[in-house]
């Protein structure tokens, strides 16, 4: 999940979208890669109480076994400590790998790895670029900004070429949508315009239930498992299962990808 911009629901997409994996039966490891650690405490893990982190998986080598927390998924924490990570990564060969060498180990362990990158296109998020296979990006579609996924068109253009060819903009994914507003749907519009195919066709509307949940340490289909928060998490991971298998539809969502990057040049 990336979007530099904050507050777009990347966290809250990280761990709804992994629960809601994990109902239908699939395998998920959830990584907190945000110093922030918003996501580790929206599993109420402690994060301030954390022997080994993220940080030491990425900078000391620790093995991502160590960090990871058996939650409603298994949940990779991180903590504070993880804002220092960029400079002490900064000066070492390979500092764009560590995240996908850390992984490695496990990466058979699971049928979904979620990132979840905190609000910058900084080496962490370069990190988790180089790990995945794709980028799911959350979009608050009342703030919408095109020149900034343009930008992270960009990054992401750098990261194919020079350090990993094979990843790609998987999904654009509407949050926080209201169509009951002109803006709202005006909004949607211009979305839909620019990204085609690639914007999802499950859109997350909003409510409330987003910002309870956390305080409770659960994910909204654990706090409101008959809620349409819930519904919306349980038909977006429906749709990312059927892009990765579907007839056609990778393929169409690969056409689209080539379109984005002509576009962020
Ligand atoms: N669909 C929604 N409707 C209403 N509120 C939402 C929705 N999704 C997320 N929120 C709330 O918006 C806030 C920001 O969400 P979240 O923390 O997931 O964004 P983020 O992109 O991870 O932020 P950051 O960039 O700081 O990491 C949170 O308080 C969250 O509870
Ligand atoms: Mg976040």
């Amino acid at each position: 999940m990336a979007n530099q911009k904050g507050g777009v629901a990347k966290t809250t997409t990280t761990l709804n979208l992994a629960v809601a994996l994990r109902e239908q039966g699939r395998r998920v490891l959830a990584v907190d890669l945000d110093p922030q650690s918003n996501l580790s405490m929206s599993q109420g893990i402690d994060v301030e109480g954390l022997g080994v982190t993220m940080f030491d998986v990425l900078v000391r080598g620790s093995s991502i076994a160590e960090v990871i927390h058996a939650r409603e998924v298994d949940v990779a924490a991180a903590g504070i400590e993880l804002a220092g990570a960029e400079l002490a990564l900064s000066g070492m060969i390979g500092r764009e790998r560590a995240l996908h060498r850390a992984l490695a180990p496990v990466r058979e362990a699971y049928d979904y790895i979620l990132i979840d990158t905190p609000p910058s296109l900084g080496l962490l998020t370069i990190n988790a670029m180089v790990a995945a296979d794709g980028v799911i990006v959350p979009v608050q579609c009342e703030y919408l900004s095109l020149r900034g996924l343009a930008q992270l068109q960009g990054t992401l253009a750098q990261v194919h070429e020079h350090l990993n060819p094979h990843v790609r903009i998987v999904g654009i994914l509407p949050t926080m949508f209201d169509g009951r507003t002109l803006h709202g749907r005006e909004a949607m519009e211009l979305l839909v315009e620019n990204f085609g195919p690639v914007v999802y066709r499950t859109r997350i509307g909003k409510t409330i239930r987003f910002a309870e949940a956390p305080v409770r340490g659960e994910s909204v289909i654990a706090y409101d498992p008959n809620g349409q928060a819930a519904r919306w998490y349980r038909m977006l991971a429906r749709e990312v299962v059927e892009r990765d298998q579907g007839p056609g539809g990778a393929e169409g969502v690969e056409d689209a990808g080539v379109a984005l990057s002509g576009e962020a040049r």
